[in-house]
């Protein structure tokens, strides 16, 4: 979901519409604002106004002569109640006098909200949000003698974690938020001041933004802010400088879809996850961010990777490649799984965290229960300055430039990128050779204009665009793939379930003959990732299988493959890099099929960029 908020003396609808628009990719279930107006000589006045629908729609249907400032607003996804107007945010208290905005679980909303009908109070909706203003309001009524502490009182009684805004009526010159497990940031502009969930909300007006941490308020008037503990400490917050580039990489430019521009931005965000970091002479790599030296690199004797959803399958890949070239034993799994099964840490592991966002509250709960037991964790994240790069022990930015869109693309490729630099480096401190680290090395450098290869000849030929139409009209598709090739199967039936709705599945390619074979028919196409590698014969050979059962073939390589009844073509690398150059095809087909069934490609139904809940 995503928050913004204004203090100043504009009408704050102008900000606020903006503000939710740029962080609409974080959820879009339904969206609301809420303003204090006030009429000559009368006191503040909360008016709110919220839809089941889109941004665009609540600035549609905004009602005559709506203004008001202070005021805060929300964008949705759905997690307690369903999409409808009663469970959209802005909530308020009893008497209408406050709004709540907040993204986050109160665990005990159910407890809460007994208490809360055993004191008379009616809630009207099914969020657990709106227990959050009741709980505010009876603060009031205890006595709390101002907004901050009413606030902090009432976030005493909460278990669970948010990201909130509060507006009062009754102080109409201020925002109070609060943050715990789910992000809040202030900008400051000039006599003016936003609060938001996402830097992008606030990056159009200010230069320089303060970060909450966890357990941290802020009371936001016009002219600055005070931040306080959940326990009343004051606390110090150094602003942060605003990148501007991130803002002009935020806009969609010439594209149709920001899907479209994220897939083309490949080899630039490619090239970027590499600046100064190749170190010619030793054939090996420079990541400063590690903070690791030497002798606690070679002190750990296995890697395990976390992620969730393509962070976890670009994880995956990552721990081939550090099996290949470190010779470590590495694997990955899923940060939700690794989370609930009481992992056992050991002291010679390195952890590594994978997320874009750095918000993915999964991976961040895998994060803390790793340091909890003494485990050291790195992070491969994407965002500057997010929550899960400012709790690991260092880590790898990929510097891909903001990703819009729901689905990942990008920032998939870019870790590819940065695993392959980490293997390097961790392989260069062992058994990797000089000319073996360089073998990778050139690899790496040579990506970005192959990536601009398969992009090119794309727009030339529309080769993919056209088996994505025929591939559209289909009910579900298998992927199959070996070795690395599962990995960038697993991937391509993720991007296009959750941007065409087309059901995929992805298989070990061995695997289909003790199961999914059953299904291989003239009805079922197979999209089949295979590289020109040892096992292109073993590939060949269950293509075979498919194509007896008359089941229709794409592939997906180097070269033609026997039995397809049309192979994608991409430039060859090294076999531990082929993965990054494999994907941007079954990237462009997932993007293809979805415009091609017009679907809503950047936001797909029901998903959210960043999943800041359980
Ligand atoms: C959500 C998105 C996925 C993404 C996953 C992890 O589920 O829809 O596209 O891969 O979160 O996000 P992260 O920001 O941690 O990489």
């Amino acid at each position: 979901c995503g928050i913004v908020g204004y203090v100043g003396p504009r009408d704050a609808t102008g900000p606020l519409l903006e503000g939710l628009h740029r962080v609409e990719y974080r959820g879009y279930d339904s969206a609301g604002v809420a303003v204090l107006h006030r009429r000559r000589g009368q006191d503040a006045e909360l008016r709110v106004h919220r839809t089941a629908g889109r941004v665009d729609d609540l600035e549609a249907s905004l009602p005559a002569r709506w203004r008001g400032t202070p005021g805060i607003g929300h964008t949705r996804w759905a997690t307690h109640g369903e999409p409808t107007v009663a469970n959209a945010h802005p909530h308020t208290d009893v008497s209408g006098r406050i709004a709540v905005v907040h993204n986050g679980i109160v665990e005990n909303a159910d407890e809460l909200r007994e208490k809360l009908a055993a004191d008379g109070v009616v809630t009207t909706s099914d969020t657990d949000t709106e227990v959050i203003a009741h709980l505010v309001a009876a603060a009031f009524d205890d006595g709390a003698p101002d907004l901050e502490q009413a606030v902090r009182r009432a976030l005493s009684r909460v278990v669970g974690t948010y990201g909130l805004a509060v507006l009062d009526a009754g102080h109409p010159d201020r925002v109070v938020v609060a943050r715990n497990g789910s992000p809040v940031l202030l900008g400051i502009g000039e006599r003016e001041m936003f609060v938001a969930s996402d830097v992008s909300a606030v990056a159009a007006h200010v230069s320089q933004v303060v970060y909450l941490d966890d357990g941290e308020l802020a009371s936001v008037t016009a002219d600055g802010y005070r931040t306080f503990t959940l326990d009343d400490r004051a606390t110090e917050k150094r602003p942060s400088e605003m990148d501007v580039a991130e803002l002009e990489d935020s806009e969609r430019g010439e594209h149709e879809h920001f899907l479209a521009k994220e897939i083309a931005e490949q080899p630039r965000a490619i090239s970027q996850a590499l600046r100064g970091r190749i170190e010619e002479r030793f054939a090996t790599v420079h990541l400063g961010g590690l903070n690791m030296d030497v002798r606690e690199a070679r002190a750990y004797r296995r890697v395990t990777v976390l992620g969730c959803g393509s962070a976890w399958f670009a994880g995956e890949l990552g721990a081939q490649m550090i099996e290949d070239l470190a010779r470590m034993p590495a694997r990955a799994e899923s940060a939700s799984e690794f989370r609930y099964r009481n992992p056992v840490v050991e002291p010679d592991t390195l952890y590594v965290a994978v997320s874009q966002s750095g918000e993915t509250a999964d991976t961040l709960a895998a994060v803390q229960e790793l340091q909890r037991k003494g485990g050291r964790v790195i992070g491969v994240v994407n965002v500057v300055g997010s929550t899960i790069a400012r709790q690991v022990d260092g880590g790898i930015y990929l510097h891909a430039g903001p990703e819009r869109s729901v689905a990942s693309t990008k920032s998939f490729t870019s870790t590819l990128v940065a695993f392959a630099l980490l293997a390097v480096h961790l392989g260069r401190m062992r058994d990797l050779s000089p000319a073996d680290g360089r073998r990778v090395l050139d690899a790496l450098a040579a990506l970005p204009s192959q990536v601009q290869d398969v992009l090119d000849t794309e727009r030339e030929t529309g080769t993919v665009a056209a088996v994505a139409a025929e591939l559209a009209t289909r009910e579900s598709v298998l992927y199959i793939g070996r070795r690395h090739g599962w990995a960038v199967a697993r991937e391509g039936a993720q991007k296009l379930k959750e941007v065409s709705y087309v059901h995929a599945e992805a298989y070990a390619a061995a695997e289909l003959k003790h199961g999914p074979l059953a299904l291989v028919g003239p009805e079922l196409p197979t999209v089949a990732v295979v590289p020109d590698d040892d096992l292109f014969d073993k590939n060949a050979s269950t293509l075979a299988e498919i194509r007896a059962r008359r089941g229709p073939i794409v592939a997906v390589g180097h070269r033609d493959v026997p039995n397809a009844g049309r192979t994608l073509v991409v430039p060859r690398s090294e076999p531990e890099l082929d993965p990054v150059l494999l994907s941007v095809p079954l990237q462009l087909l997932a993007y293809h099929a979805a415009v091609a069934l017009g679907r809503d490609v950047d936001r797909p139904r029901n998903l959210a960029k960043s999943v800041t809940v359980e």
